[in-house]
């Protein structure tokens, strides 16, 4: 099964899983413990994980929704599981859900974490926060509501989760915070791996409900900074002010191949110190020209 992760996410990085596993193995880290403190969706780590690559991976997202979901499926999957089948697709329901998201204070856990869930398979382009649902409220188009919502296929997903659930740990912290909580200290550092996907300089505020100024990107490139033994790789957008805050590091650009004809348009950034090997080449990531 390609993709694990039960969420369509906005810059999802499920396909850079096969660049990471070689990173992680050409920098001799194979079956260690693998930090994202951006995770959303966390295609790729689900997809480290299972391949074996990493052994236990430590998920965090600042969006109190996207904890919320992380923390239901793990914490009651057979219920989560119900709900997928029971739930019925329709315009209605999805602004039933949308309501659950707007009162996150007033909602259980559980109801904000499905309610994340159906928004974000139901509503164009995953995007939970201000998207309407796939096929137009009038359902005139082409894509109708369930038009991403297979039932078997999401079942499935969340079975692999249950049974990953000790290898999987989630948090709901800012990020520096998390690294800093859950980082192993003094020499075992060297021998953790961190990937950072930061929401994204020029569209984060329109994608995500939590995204940085430009003290707060600021902020994550000065605590990478400081760090001497961290292995650690970072994606972003290509954006000057992004290039100038990690000059420290080496830089490449590059473009996410998502099949043999799609391109994604525009170019991603690839960020690491200089301590960490990259491979020139991988199946999954298309090096256009290195900065
Ligand atoms: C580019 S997305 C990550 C996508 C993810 N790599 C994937 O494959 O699905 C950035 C994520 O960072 C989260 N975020 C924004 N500000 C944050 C902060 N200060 N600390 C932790 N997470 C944050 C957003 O909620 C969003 O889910």
């Amino acid at each position: 099964m390609r993709h694990i992760s039960p969420l369509r996410y906005p810059g999802g990085k499920g396909g850079l899983s096969d660049f990471l596993s070689e990173v992680i193995c050409l920098n001799s880290l194979e079956g260690c413990p693998y930090f994202e403190p951006y995770a959303g969706g966390a295609g790729a780590a689900l997809r480290l994980l299972t391949d074996g690559i990493v052994s236990k991976i430590y998920l965090n997202d600042a969006d109190f929704r996207i904890y919320a979901f992380w923390r239901s499926v793990l914490d009651e999957p057979e219920r989560f599981i119900n709900s997928i089948q029971k739930v019925d697709i329709s315009i209605d329901q999805w602004r039933k859900q949308r309501e659950v998201l707007s009162n996150c204070n007033s909602n259980s856990m559980f109801d904000v974490g499905f309610a994340t869930f159906f928004i974000n398979r139901c509503s164009r382009a995953g995007i939970i926060s201000t998207s309407g649902p796939i096929g137009g409220y009038g359902q005139k188009g082409t894509w109708k509501i369930n038009a991403r919502y297979s039932v078997d296929g999401l079942v499935v997903r969340v079975k692999v989760l249950q049974r990953l659930k000790e290898s999987i740990s989630i948090s709901n912290l800012d990020a520096i915070e998390f690294l800093k909580k859950n980082l192993p200290a003094g020499p075992s550092r060297k021998n953790a791996f961190v990937y950072l996907d930061p929401p994204y300089y020029g569209q984060g505020n329109k994608l995500y409900m939590n995204f940085y100024d430009d003290s707060g990107h600021r902020g994550m490139a000065q605590y990478l900074q400081r760090q001497k033994t961290l292995p650690w790789i970072m994606t972003y957008d290509d954006e000057t002010f992004i290039k100038e805050i990690y000059s420290f590091c080496e830089q490449h650009e590059f473009a996410l191949q998502y099949s043999a004809q799609k391109v994604r348009k525009g170019t991603e950034l690839l960020i690491h110190p200089n301590r960490i090997r990259i491979p020139a080449w991988s199946e999954n990531i298309k090096f256009i020209d290195a900065a």
